[in-house]
């Protein structure tokens, strides 16, 4: 693939790819140039109006499904209305540092929506998955470790803290599917990836609001555009990777440049780890691997 941009991809005619988040920001950028190149975009949204109205600005075969993945009971009726192939799952939807809160199904809100959500979807989904399963992180990841003995955050709440953890539990998730699927005999691939920094609406719902307006004054100076932060989307669902790859803009400080081969921290480069959170991720969603 020569790069991610619209007009160098490759004809998609006949690959359907699901992507979470596509209303807005990255998932949105995402899911037009799949859409635009020939693919089949499934926008899976939690609010219809905003996926339809979303659909309409781009060209191409797109069709927009509900998805709450702070809703265990949504993420099931996503899966078990879906018929046919999936080329690739992008787990792309996301919220960043918001005031303490809980899904439906009482877990901490960024851990989730961000990680349990998408946990409990690809494995419903993994059956009908003929090619990849892409992980949207974010270079956020790389500070704390995981705390399994506080995984809601029940003792302390850090909003920023728990989007930390939230972003590195989406790389140790990526490992163990990896190893899942490779240990299975599947030819299904699990990559990561991050947009670097890209001003989107996810920067608009901190749980502080003087936050908020920091972040206002860093997109307009430091942010590049959603377009930019989705090419490591599209290289990620598109191009020739080695299994786990984790894919980012590749110049300063994984914030601009073409996208590439990313580091990740030493916590999201732990297997033990990867093994349990997905131990425990199975026990809380009451979803397991399937294959
Ligand atoms: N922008 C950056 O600089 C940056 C940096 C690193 C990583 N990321 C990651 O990139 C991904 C996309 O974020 P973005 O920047 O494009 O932000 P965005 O514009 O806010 O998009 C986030 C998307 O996630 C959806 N979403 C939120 N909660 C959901 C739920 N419970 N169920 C289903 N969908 C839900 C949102 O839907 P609504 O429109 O209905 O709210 C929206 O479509 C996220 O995973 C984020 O962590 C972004």
């Amino acid at each position: 693939m020569a790069s991610s941009r619209s007009a160098d991809l490759p004809d998609l005619t006949g690959r359907t790819y699901v992507v979470t988040g596509a209303n807005s920001g990255i998932g949105f950028e995402a899911a037009r140039k799949l859409a635009v190149a020939g693919g089949h975009v499934v926008l899976a949204v939690r609010d219809l109006s905003r996926g339809e109205e979303a659909a309409t600005r781009i060209e191409g075969s797109t069709e927009v499904r509900e998805l709450d993945l702070a809703d265990l009971a949504s993420v099931r009726r996503f899966a078990e209305t879906w018929d046919g192939d999936i080329t690739a799952l992008v787990n792309n939807a996301g919220i960043m540092m918001v005031a303490q809160g809980r899904t439906a199904d009482g877990f901490e809100r960024q851990f989730g929506t961000n990680h349990l959500g998408h946990f409990a979807l690809t494995n419903l989904l993994l059956p009908a998955i003929t090619d990849r399963v892409v992980t949207v992180s974010s270079g956020l990841h790389n500070g704390p470790q995981l705390d399994f003995d506080d995984l809601d955050s029940e003792r302390k709440y850090n909003p920023t803290r728990a989007y930390q953890r939230s972003k590195l539990a989406n790389l140790l998730f990526t490992r163990e599917l990896q190893a899942r699927l490779a240990s299975s005999g599947s030819g299904v691939v699990a990559h990561a990836c991050h947009p670097g920094y890209s001003a989107t609406n996810l920067q608009s719902h901190h749980a502080n609001p003087v936050m908020n307006k920091l972040m206002w004054v860093g997109n307009k100076v430091l942010a590049t555009s959603a377009e930019f932060g989705s090419r490591p989307t599209v290289h990620a669902v598109l191009a020739d990777l080695p299994p786990d790859s984790y894919i980012g803009p590749s110049g300063f400080q994984g914030m601009r440049g073409e996208p590439g081969p990313n580091k990740r921290s030493p916590a999201a480069r732990d297997d033990a780890a990867a093994r349990r959170l997905w131990e425990v991720s199975q026990e809380r969603t009451g979803v397991a691997f399937p294959l």
